[in-house]
């Protein structure tokens, strides 16, 4: 193993914390851009509470409303303008991983002359990388993305149909502020596709992963059958605070680094959904639940020892009498038992997706990250082709 590990956010977590807000915003300026997808913050009250703590600790307020799931550049841009017209020193993100991610583009966008596109990798010859932005600060209102946490956004260009990502330093939050009350009110199927994300995270750098990390394996494994757990009893009871914050730290420690140190692991489920979603704005988690499993069966066979490891450790399947392969297809199947329980759809017809753009996909998923051949990055590397039978097998 071999690698840095660094994340400077900090995490404030807990049942109630949302009042906190003023005080750990106002350290970072006195107008503050909130920005928020939908209705959902201002039906559930959030919106209010969260001005109010605002107002109380001195701190003003300008709003970046209507950010759509799937965010869009469009919309990065219209907050980017509002940041610079209103004068704000801070962007906060109430909402879920969409606010959460055009805030963190609007914060990099506020400071940058040009094309906030040009932010987001996507093929470009001349990727300008962000290298400062406003101070960020999240408030999840869902459990999924990690976003709270990460240095990550995930953009989608509404006209040329990419979904696509940037990663930079200066877009790590200053603050995370997870309060998981404020999660009560996500839907049932939100949340069951929110619990898929958080294991797809997990299974990225599981899967895709080096040899030789037994420590991050057992993390791996750990927030896996956890996720599952206490993913369930969300999913079944939507008003279960304790379940609420199981899932919420699930959420975070997947994917805020920590999982996944010293794995060196692709993101191929990922890149593959994002081409789903950049086309057919279909919810991330859905997308993951269909192309994970038929992702998952072709990787078994050039490393079927560890799917069989997941079978045994993650859903106690006995290896006994069995061989490696069928072991590794037991597990993944008994993954797609789970998803169906809570409710996630595991294939392309149930989301109204057909083959005619396979090819398509196929294309827009190794845009970014991909090897010197052109390989989509992961265990194994997968050519266009191999990208298109994987969602053939998915239909
Ligand atoms: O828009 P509102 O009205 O807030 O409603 C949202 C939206 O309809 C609703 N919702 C959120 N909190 C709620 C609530 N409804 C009731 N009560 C609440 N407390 O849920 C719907 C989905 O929201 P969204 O933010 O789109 O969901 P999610 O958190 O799953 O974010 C998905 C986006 O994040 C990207 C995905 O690709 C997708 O664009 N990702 C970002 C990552 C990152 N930055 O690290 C990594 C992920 O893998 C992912 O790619
Ligand atoms: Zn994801």
């Amino acid at each position: 193993m071999n690698f840095v590990a660094y994340n400077p956010t900090r995490l404030v977590f807990g049942a109630g914390s949302l009042s906190k807000l003023g005080e750990l915003t106002s350290p970072y300026g006195k107008k503050a851009l909130i920005v928020t997808g939908g209705n959902s913050v201002k039906k559930s009250g959030v919106f209010a509470r969260a001005v109010a703590s605002l107002n109380a600790a001195g701190v003003a307020v300008a709003e970046c409303a209507g950010i759509e799931p799937n965010p869009r550049i469009t919309s990065v841009k219209r907050g980017a303008d509002i940041a610079r017209a209103e004068k704000c020193d801070v962007v906060i993100a109430l909402g879920g991983g969409s606010a959460m991610d055009a805030s963190k583009v609007i914060a990099a966008a506020a400071l940058y002359d040009g094309d906030p596109w040009n932010l987001i990798g996507h093929g470009q010859e001349n990727w300008a990388i962000p290298k400062q932005a406003l101070p960020i600060i999240t408030v999840p209102t869902l459990a999924a993305t990690g976003s709270e946490m990460n240095a990550g956004a995930v953009i989608s260009n509404e006209e040329t149909k990419v979904k696509s990502f940037v990663q930079a330093e200066c877009l790590f939050p200053k603050v995370a502020l997870v309060d998981p009350e404020l999660t009560l009110s996500v839907p049932q199927d939100q949340t069951a596709y929110c619990v898929c994300d958080i294991i797809t995270h997990v299974t990225e750098g599981y899967f895709n992963g080096v040899d030789g990390t037994p420590i991050q394996d057992r993390f791996a494994e750990g927030v896996i059958i956890n996720a599952i757990e206490w993913g369930k009893k969300a999913v079944a009871d939507g008003n279960n605070l304790d379940a609420r914050e199981q899932v919420q730290w699930a959420s975070i420690v997947a994917l805020n680094g920590w999982v996944q140190a010293g794995t060196s692991g692709g993101y191929p489920v990922h890149m593959i959904e994002h081409a789903l979603s950049a086309h057919h704005d279909i919810t991330h988690g859905a997308g993951l639940a269909i192309v994970n499993p038929a992702w998952m069966r072709f990787a078994a066979k050039s490393r079927p020892e560890r799917f069989a490891q997941f079978a045994e450790r993650v859903f106690g399947l006995s290896p006994a009498g069995k061989d490696t392969t069928t072991l590794a297809l037991e597990g993944i199947d008994a993954y797609v038992t789970f998803l169906k329980e809570i409710g996630c759809p595991t294939t392309l017809s149930e989301v109204g997706i057909g083959e005619e753009l396979f090819e398509q996909y196929a294309k827009d998923a190794v845009l970014v990250v991909r090897d010197k051949e052109g390989n989509l990055l992961g265990r194994p590397p997968m050519s266009q082709d191999d990208i298109v039978a994987v969602l053939r097998s998915a239909l």
